[in-house]
Formats: structure tokens, C-alpha cells, sequence
């Protein structure tokens, strides 16, 4: 065997042998690389004679070819065994069954107020919280409810133990989410946007009436607030959470001690073939109670009335629940029945939000 021919077999057997792309790429650097064991022997051909270099210059241009092939046939072939392995551990058994739905559902009432929360924080309206045990003062006297008024009555409110001994007024269970305005007022005083959603208490009950119950107060106070800019919140509100393009509202003018002037707000509605569809038709629902601010509220709460103006609300959440999801009996929304819940909840993790879509996720 001539030197050459030794030398190829040699190149050969390592490139066969090499074990993976780090190794190959050692060996081509030894064998073509610049100070390579091939490259080397064809400077020398610059020393040989004419007829010299003929004869070996082609056998060496042979050898060199054939270690470059060799040498991409194994990279291709390490390449490809490379893919393999990682398909051997990548692999994915599209067979399994699914991953199960989470057990259980979000209640309508949690729902819907995480829609109102959305489309409030929407408009820039942050989310307040007052306790359900409220003192009689906040309940009342700082909403310009006096006890001699007629509102108290009206309020079937829950009253809690009076201590012994104790001639103060007896905190009641809040009959409504009213007086976190007052709270949040003296809290973060004025300009200030909030609403505040959550259970109140009075002493009724039947198709639409619990003792506990929901609702979302709004209020907004700055330095030139107007019946407009209620208006046009409430209609944008609406129209958000009724997921329609158009509604139309109604304010009645009414009376609340807490607001002057107050309306009350319907908005128009079809009953057609036993179908609530809002905003077409020719029937009214009233949703809410609303007004300006009464000037001896805003004082109450330390904000000074000369200054100061703005709006305020309340809805019903379990009632526009109702509404929007059409159902028909209000004391169902607090029996716990697994059945009811599985009909009328939604899938956790369909968080609302005002782009995607409030009641799919
Ligand atoms: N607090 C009233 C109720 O429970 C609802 C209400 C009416 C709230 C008018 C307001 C308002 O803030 O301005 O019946």
C-alpha cells in the first residue's frame, strides 16, 4: 500500500469513528484546516519537479476530495441521528385525553360584578369597600337621613344587639352600599372617582327580594360635574354591559335624602315572545336610583360643597344579574343548589374584559 492510500484509510477510520459534530469538526481542522495534515503535504508540492508535481498534486487533489466527502457524509449522518434523539425525547402522545375542565363555577353575582368592576375601571373609577356592620351614622345621618325620616322606615333595616349600658345607637347591617361614599370620601377626599359593589341587608323576602342582596354604588365628584356626565356614564355603562350597541335611557325625576336632584333611570326594553331584549321595544325597566350629590352629604364627608360637585348611583346587582342573564327568581341565587349553580355559573378563567368580551372569555 502506497503512503497516500495508508494515509486516506487513515483519515477514513477516524472520520467513520468520530462520535459527534465537536469531534468531526476536530478532524477536519487536523486533516484540511489551514496547518492541516493534507494541506501541509500539498505545500510541498511547490518544491517537487514539474513531472513530480503532476503525479501528486492530482493524487493529493483526490485525497483531499475524498476526506471532504467523507467528512460531510458523517456530519450529515451525526445530523440526522441528532434529530432523531431529539424526536425520541420531544415526543408528544396526542392521544391522551384532555386536561379536565376545573371543577365548579363562578356565581352570576361574582360575574357580574366583575363586569361592572370592568367597565367602570374602564372610565377610571377605582373600587371602594366599606364594612356590612355600618354604624347608624354612616347608614343614615351622613346621607342626610335624620332619625325622624321616613327613609329608615322604608329601609326594613336589620339592627344588631344593643350593648348594656350603652346609650349609643345600635350599628346596623348596611341597607345599602350608600354609605361607602360617605368613607370614601373622607378617605381620599376630592376630586375622586369610585364605585363600590357589595352585599347589603334588609328584612325581605320573596321572588325578588332576599334579605341579603347586592349592590354597586357609583360616585363621581370634581370641580364641574353634571347631570350630563351621569347621564352619559350610565348610558355607556349600559350599553357595555348589556352588550348591545344602542340603549336608551329613561330619568324619572324622584326623591332620595342623599341626592338633588334625584332620578331614577329606566331603560327601554321589549318582552317580546317572553324574551327580555334591551334597547328596542316599548317597555320600561327601571335599573337604578341616582342623583347629584346633596351638598349636606358632601359636607359630612368633609368635602366642602362650595367647591366640590358630582354624581352618584346605585344598582341592583343581583337584578341587572337577572336581567341580562334571564333569570327568573332572585332567592335561587343563594340556596347553593349544585344543579342551578352548574346552569346559570360561568367557567372560571373566563375572566371579563371590555375588549375580548365580557360574559366569554
Ligand atoms: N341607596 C339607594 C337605595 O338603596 C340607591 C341610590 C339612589 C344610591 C340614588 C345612590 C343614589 O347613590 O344617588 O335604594
Amino acid at each position: 500500500m502506497t503512503e497516500l492510500a495508508q494515509t486516506r484509510d487513515d483519515w477514513i477510520a477516524r472520520i467513520s469513528s468520530a462520535a459527534d459534530p465537536a469531534a468531526l469538526e476536530e478532524l477536519r481542522v487536523a486533516a484540511l484546516g489551514k496547518k492541516g495534515e493534507i494541506s501541509l503535504m500539498m505545500r510541498e508540492l511547490g518544491r517537487m519537479s514539474p513531472e513530480e508535481r503532476q503525479t501528486k498534486g492530482r493524487a493529493l487533489n483526490e485525497l483531499r476530495d475524498e476526506i471532504d466527502a467523507a467528512l460531510r457524509a458523517k456530519k450529515a449522518g451525526l445530523d440526522d441521528a441528532a434529530l432523531d434523539a431529539r424526536m425520541e425525547s420531544e415526543w408528544l402522545d396526542v392521544t391522551l385525553p384532555g386536561r379536565p375542565r376545573p371543577q365548579g363555577t363562578v356565581h352570576p353575582v361574582s360575574q357580574v360584578m366583575d363586569e361592572v368592576a370592568v367597565i367602570f375601571a374602564d372610565m377610571g373609577f377605582a373600587v371602594a369597600e366599606g364594612p356590612q356592620v355600618e354604624s347608624d351614622w354612616f347608614n343614615f345621618d351622613a346621607l342626610n337621613i335624620a332619625p325622624e325620616h321616613p327613609a329608615r322606615q322604608e329601609h326594613d333595616t336589620f339592627f344588631m344587639a344593643r350593648e348594656t349600658g350603652d346609650n349609643r345607637p345600635p350599628h346596623v347591617l348596611r341597607t345599602h352600599t350608600s354609605p361607602v361614599q360617605i368613607r370614601a370620601m373622607q378617605e381620599q377626599g376630592a376630586p375622586i372617582r369610585v364605585i363600590a359593589p357589595g352585599r347589603v341587608y334588609r328584612m325581605d323576602m320573596d321572588q325578588t327580594h332576599t334579605p341579603m342582596f347586592h349592590q354597586v354604588e357609583g360616585l363621581a365628584i370634581d370641580r364641574d360635574i353634571s347631570m350630563a356626565q351621569l347621564k352619559w356614564t350610565l348610558e355607556e355603562f349600559c350599553r357595555a354591559f348589556f352588550e348591545v350597541d344602542e340603549v336608551e335611557l329613561r330619568f324619572r325625576a324622584s326623591h332620595f335624602p342623599f341626592t338633588e336632584p334625584s332620578a331614577e333611570v329606566d331603560i327601554r326594553c321589549s318582552w317580546a315572545g317572553g324574551a327580555l331584549k334591551i334597547g328596542e321595544g316599548d317597555s320600561w325597566l327601571e335599573i337604578l336610583g341616582s342623583g347629584m350629590v346633596h351638598p349636606k352629604v358632601l359636607a359630612a364627608a368633609g368635602v366642602d360643597p362650595d367647591q366640590w360637585q358630582g354624581f352618584a348611583f346605585g344598582m341592583g346587582i343581583d337584578r341587572i344579574a337577572m336581567l341580562k342573564y334571564g333569570i327568573p327568581d332572585l332567592r335561587a341565587f343563594f340556596e347553593s343548589d349544585l344543579r342551578w349553580l352548574r346552569h346559570y355559573g360561568f367557567a372560571a378563567g373566563d375572566v371579563p374584559s371590555v375588549s375580548a368580551g365580557l360574559s366569554r372569555g
